[in-house]
């Protein structure tokens, strides 16, 4: 039977970063525990490389879209390499394979009535690659919340609207077709709510692929981008049977529209198999926010992986996120999950199980009965670890599997091997507590395969076992297969444990490097953090990624002088829209001249008299030739016009914010 699986196509506009690894190392885990229940499986990723958003991005690194999408690529398929995930197909949107069955898609939904030509003016999102209808010019997206650009263009339209009755239907006779629920119930809403019709080409693009004999059109990416998960398998077969229609599509949450209504609504169309089932997880958050590259606040893998190693990582995202639900990352907790969990949990129990069958039998596990007890909590243990696999459910499968882990190691303590060692009449009892934690540990280590298989394989072949895991199916995880006689492989530590004082800044300082290699591949210059102000906004501040992980002391506050300052003088800055150059009295012998990137949202007479809040202590600097000495806070949303800081009650000048 095949077990055909993707992760979304992601955006080469910027670097990989932890939420796509994220989706992606989920997926690697369902790839590893679809194994282990037998089937054959396909799992597809790649990359989504057309449309204005690309192509903008590979002219502001001075290249060709080729040229750029190439190197982007690139990295994203370095970076599953380097994190060890097995990915089968690695699907490009510029491929010439995909072209062919975008366009067949095409010619099957027009032959079948469902395409039509018209035109539209209106709002386009360009970052999100959509028509804001209703949006009138200067409004921004409702989505990101980013300003619309006004458009006119002739379409040819797919004929969403029809569809409506039968997607509905299709929601109905399989509940499970978008998971979780709350999604469901998000997209049965949209959908009740009425669909209107969607254009399927853009004549304002080149960056695209062009639409059959029709020159200037060329497709809308997101139905060239959802038709990877058919090119990337197109007629592939296994065993004869078809891998197409996806048996699972894992995504993020905020493209579940795309893919619960968009995608099935083509494929009735060109009376195609639909996918069986969307799985949308939820967001990574860092600092409280979505972690994304238009936010700036983005953590990458790699540094991560460096120093706690892969299994890590993949730890946290499984354990501390409940699937489906947001969850935060923040290096404290990773740390802490990595020491508790891993080093002490998992490492302590494979490290004093390995030692002692060393240590009083040779390395040799003993032939010999088995604890009942721990035998029927490893069974119930089991079951239920597999149960919550086949719901995606990984934080309440590593949940039962710790249960185990806790349940050997009292049962280690209670029976105190070391004293057994000494009685020449314990022998036997001896061999059973031995066969019994490591037939636990065998247990463990198979059922936690598929979210940590760097470590489940060291710690397989340090218990001797030579199956390839990857051929380990669940009905080898009953008790008692493990074999006595067999003779442990070299031991050596799995976790080491982790000093947070250390561990924290060599991440963080990877981090810094890892930032400034993947702008210089996006042809960015990373700018330092100490040079920035609010009057240049424009890139989403590093700093904010590089200098936190959650926390900061008061002492960290402290060194922020903020202070009250009236604003004396205030007026425009030849050729710079953005910006004004205020003279601000903070109390000081002089006031502080202060150049702030405040001209859109305020005229100068409106400032003039006004208190404002400053960051007094900002290394002064030349902003068009003028001294900027100090930075006035003010509050936005990115892509929205700054609001000052102020006070509901008068307060001195100079008074200092504590
Ligand atoms: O949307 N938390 O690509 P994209 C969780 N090309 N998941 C995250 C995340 C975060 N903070 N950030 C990214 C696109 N992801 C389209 C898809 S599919 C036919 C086309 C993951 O580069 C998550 O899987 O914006 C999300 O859906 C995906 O990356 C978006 O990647
Ligand atoms: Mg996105």
């Amino acid at each position: 039977m095949k077990y055909y699986l993707t992760t979304p196509i992601y955006y080469v506009n910027a670097a990989p970063h932890i939420g796509h690894a994220y989706t992606t190392i989920a997926a690697d885990t369902i790839r590893r525990l679809k194994r282990m229940q037998g089937y054959d499986v396909v799992l597809t990723t790649g990359t989504d490389e057309h449309g204005q958003k690309i192509e903008r991005a590979a002219a502001a690194a001075g290249k060709s879209p080729k040229a750029f999408t190439d190197l982007i690529s690139a990295e994203f398929k370095k970076q599953w390499s380097d994190l060890g995930l097995h990915i089968d197909r690695f699907q490009r949107t510029t491929n010439p394979s995909h072209a062919a069955v975008v366009r067949d898609l095409f010619e099957r939904c027009l032959k079948n009535g469902h395409i039509y030509k018209g035109s539209y003016t209106g709002q386009y999102c360009v970052s999100d690659e959509l028509y804001v209808n209703d949006a009138k010019p200067g409004d921004p997206c409702p989505d990101c919340g980013r300003p619309t650009e006004t458009v006119t263009e002739e379409n040819y339209y797919f004929r969403l609207s029809a569809f409506q009755d039968r997607l509905l239907e299709l929601y109905e006779t399989q509940p499970d077709f978008i998971l979780p629920e709350t999604r469901r119930n998000e997209v049965l809403a949209f959908v009740k709510g009425g669909l209107q019709d969607l254009s399927i080409s853009r004549t304002t693009i080149k960056w695209g692929i062009p639409v059959p004999n029709e020159e200037k059109h060329v497709f809308y990416v997101w139905f060239d981008a959802l038709s990877t998960y058919m090119s990337a398998v197109h007629d592939e077969k296994i065993h004869g049977e078809s891998l197409w229609p996806a048996d699972l599509h894992l995504i993020g949450k905020e493209i579940v529209r795309f893919h619960a209504i968009y995608w099935p609504a083509f494929l009735m169309a060109a009376g195609l198999p639909l996918p069986k089932r969307i799985f949308a997880h939820g967001w990574l958050l860092f600092e409280n926010d979505k972690m994304s590259k238009s936010r700036g606040n983005i953590v990458r893998a790699t540094p991560i992986q460096k120093v706690l190693g892969t299994d890590a990582l993949r730890y946290f995202l499984m354990r501390e996120v409940v699937f489906g639900q947001d969850g935060s990352f923040s290096y404290d907790a990773l740390v802490g999950r990595y020491n508790s969990d891993l080093a002490n949990g998992l490492g302590n129990l494979a490290s004093r199980t390995l030692a002692m069958i060393t240590q009083y039998r040779e390395g040799v596990i003993p032939e010999g009965a088995s604890n009942q007890q721990i035998a029927q909590v490893a069974t119930v243990i089991t079951e239920t670890a597999l149960e919550a696999y086949e719901r995606f459910e990984f934080s309440k499968v590593l949940e039962a599997v710790w249960s185990l882990i806790s349940a050997v190691d009292k049962y280690i303590v209670d029976n105190a091997p070391w004293k057994l060692a000494k009685n020449p009449d314990e022998q036997d009892r001896l061999n059973e507590v031995l066969y019994t934690a490591a037939e636990a540990l065998r247990i463990a280590t198979g059922l936690l395969w598929p979210i940590l298989p760097e470590s489940a394989a060291k710690i397989w072949a340090q218990l001797g076992c030579r199956k390839p895991l990857d051929d380990l199916r669940t009905a080898e995880l009953n008790w008692g297969h493990l074999e006595g006689g067999q003779h442990l492989g070299i031991p050596s530590t799995i976790f080491p444990r982790a000093d947070a004082k250390i561990a924290i800044p060599q991440m963080q300082e990877l981090e810094v490097a890892e930032v400034a290699r993947q702008l210089e591949i996006l042809g960015k210059k990373p700018e330092p953090p100490a040079a920035k102000t609010s009057s240049d906004s424009a890139e989403p501040s590093l700093a904010k990624a590089i200098t936190k992980d959650g926390f900061i002391t008061i002492d960290d506050f402290g060194k922020v002088d903020l202070r009250v300052g009236l604003v004396k003088t205030a007026e425009r800055v030849k050729g710079a829209d953005k910006l004004l150059h205020l003279h601000v009295d903070l109390g000081e012998a002089e006031p502080r001249s202060i150049v702030a990137g405040l001209a859109l949202a305020y005229k100068p007479e409106e400032l003039v008299g006004r208190k404002v809040v400053v960051v007094a202590n900002l290394a002064p600097r030349k902003l068009r030739g003028l001294e900027s000495n100090g930075m006035i806070v003010a509050a936005s949303r990115e892509g929205d016009l700054p609001v000052l800081a102020s006070f509901l009650e008068d307060v001195p000048v100079g008074a200092r914010l504590k």
